[in-house]
């Protein structure tokens, strides 16, 4: 059976991409699985320029990870035919992904399948960063840059849940809106005057920062912490890598960490596993709600992946290839 799926054609962004028909991917001891949602991501819109740490060979499938429903599974993995699932890995923009057992998760009832696909690299990036890189406690106040995007949103969302104090800045009132729907306790419009709103709100600094723009802002974003606080590396959707003069470092006592999600989960197999049912845990009880604030059919995957590139996209932008419950 022929499969529709999205393929980089060129390394052109959304300009580049053909939507194909390809042959259905073998099993072959994988986990088959009928996508229903596939999610759009920062780092597609970076694939699809050829501007990611991964550089697959042409043509490629693109998208990094989906949700559905398992078609089939093979014994040991102990999933059910027809188990909603999500999936993390190259190629989710198709109608059917194998993948191996360890890159498949059950998803919690309280999720919509549309909010799975930010359960992958979103949450579980949020969940890094903030509690084993950041290591954000209850009660600290939290900074989140780039609060409406993806990674931000899910930030913003599980600080909260975590029980820090969250303080959001984004670019305009819109996105101010949808942070403060998702918890945040204060918002502020980037531009002149941030920088000092965030310390009074604080009360002289955070404790922690979350930041996936860099860019720009990224020296006021040091300035912002409270001493012993931490700042998390998350990304560049600013456009500039900045850098950072040790001694400001030194005598404002502060700790600068990275969080490169994929690259440690590489390193750590079982670390998405774990992450996966610490963030299924507070779906469970209520305490997450993943904001979807875009969804396009697979044939607009270009649509997508432009809305993005523009600084559009709120919370998760997805694209739909099958109804909720299968039609
Ligand atoms: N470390 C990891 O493991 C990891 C995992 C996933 C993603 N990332 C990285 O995190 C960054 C954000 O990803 P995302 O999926 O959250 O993207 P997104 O949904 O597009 O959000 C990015 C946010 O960055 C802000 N921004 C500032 N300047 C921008 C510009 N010139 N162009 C676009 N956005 C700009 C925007 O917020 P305002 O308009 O409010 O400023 C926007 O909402 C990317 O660099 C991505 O590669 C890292």
């Amino acid at each position: 059976m022929a499969v529709k799926a999205v393929e980089v054609q060129r390394l052109e962004g959304p300009e580049g991409l053909a939507l194909v028909e390809r042959p259905e991917p073998a099993a072959d001891g994988q986990v088959l699985v009928q996508v229903h949602v596939a999610g759009v991501s920062f780092p597609d819109l970076l694939l699809s320029r050829g501007l990611y740490q991964v550089k697959p060979q042409l043509p490629f499938v693109l998208g990094l990870e989906a949700a559905g429903r398992v078609l089939s599974a093979p014994e040991p993995s102990g999933l059910r035919v027809g188990q909603r699932v999500v999936v993390s890995g190259l190629g989710s923009w198709a109608e059917l992904l194998a993948a191996p057992p360890e890159k498949v998760f059950p998803l919690s009832d309280r999720l919509s399948l549309a909010q799975g696909t930010a359960f992958l690299m979103n949450y579980q990036t949020a969940h890094f960063g903030l509690v084993r890189r950041g290591r954000l406690q209850a009660g600290e106040t939290l900074l989140v840059q780039g609060a409406a995007g993806g990674v931000g949103s899910a930030a913003v969302d599980l600080g909260r849940a975590l029980g820090a104090q969250v303080l959001a800045v984004v670019s305009d009132e819109a996105k101010a809106e949808v942070v403060r729907r998702l918890g945040a306790e204060h918002v502020v419009l980037a531009g002149e005057g941030w920088l000092e709103r965030v310390r009074q709100l604080s009360g002289g600094g955070v404790d922690v920062a979350f930041d996936p723009v860099g860019g720009d802002r990224f020296d006021d974003t040091v300035r912002a912490l409270a001493p012993e606080g931490r700042l998390v590396v998350i990304g560049f959707a600013g456009g500039r890598i900045p850098s950072l003069a040790m001694n400001r470092v030194l005598f404002r006592n502060i700790d600068v960490v990275g969080a490169a999600w994929g690259a440690f989960a590489e390193r750590v197999p079982e670390l998405p596993r774990r992450t996966h049912v610490a963030l299924s845990e507070l779906a469970e009880a209520g305490r997450l709600h993943p904001l979807v604030g875009a969804e396009f059919p697979l044939e607009q995957a270009a649509e997508a992946l432009r809305l993005i590139e523009a600084r559009r996209a709120l919370g998760k932008v997805v694209l739909r290839l099958r109804g909720e419950e299968g039609t």
